[in-house]
C-alpha cells in the first residue's frame, strides 16, 4: 500500500532482538501496527513460523498447557494479541 508508514528501521531492530534473545516482546498502544510488524516479519522469515493469535479461542485453546504447546516447535513462534493472558 502506498500510504504506509515505511518500518524498516523497527524491522531492522527487531530482527536485530530475536538473533540476540529467545523471546522478543513487541509492546505498544492500541492500533499502533504490531501485528502489522510481525506480520511483514514473518513473511520475509526462512524458518518455519507457528502463528497463535489468542483472539482465537482455538488458538488460545492450544495454549492451555504452553510447555506441551511450545516444546517441540522449531522455527519461529508469533503469539499475537497476547493481552488475554494477564
Ligand atoms: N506501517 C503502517 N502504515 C500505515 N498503516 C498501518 C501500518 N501498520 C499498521 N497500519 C494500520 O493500522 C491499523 C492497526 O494495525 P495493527 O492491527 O497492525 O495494529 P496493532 O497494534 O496490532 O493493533 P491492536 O493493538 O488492536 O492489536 C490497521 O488498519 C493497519 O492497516
Ligand atoms: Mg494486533
Amino acid at each position: 500500500m502506498s500510504c504506509m508508514i515505511q518500518r524498516d528501521r523497527e524491522l531492522a531492530t527487531l530482527r536485530g532482538m530475536l538473533r540476540r534473545h529467545p523471546a522478543v516482546g513487541i509492546i505498544g498502544a492500541g492500533q499502533v501496527g504490531k501485528t502489522t510488524l510481525a506480520r511483514i516479519l514473518m513473511r520475509g522469515e526462512s524458518q518455519p513460523i507457528h502463528l497463535f493469535d489468542l483472539e482465537s479461542p482455538e488458538d488460545l485453546a492450544r495454549l492451555a498447557e504452553p510447555t506441551l504447546a511450545l516444546k517441540p516447535l522449531r522455527g519461529l513462534v508469533v503469539i499475537d494479541e497476547i493481552q488475554p493472558l494477564r
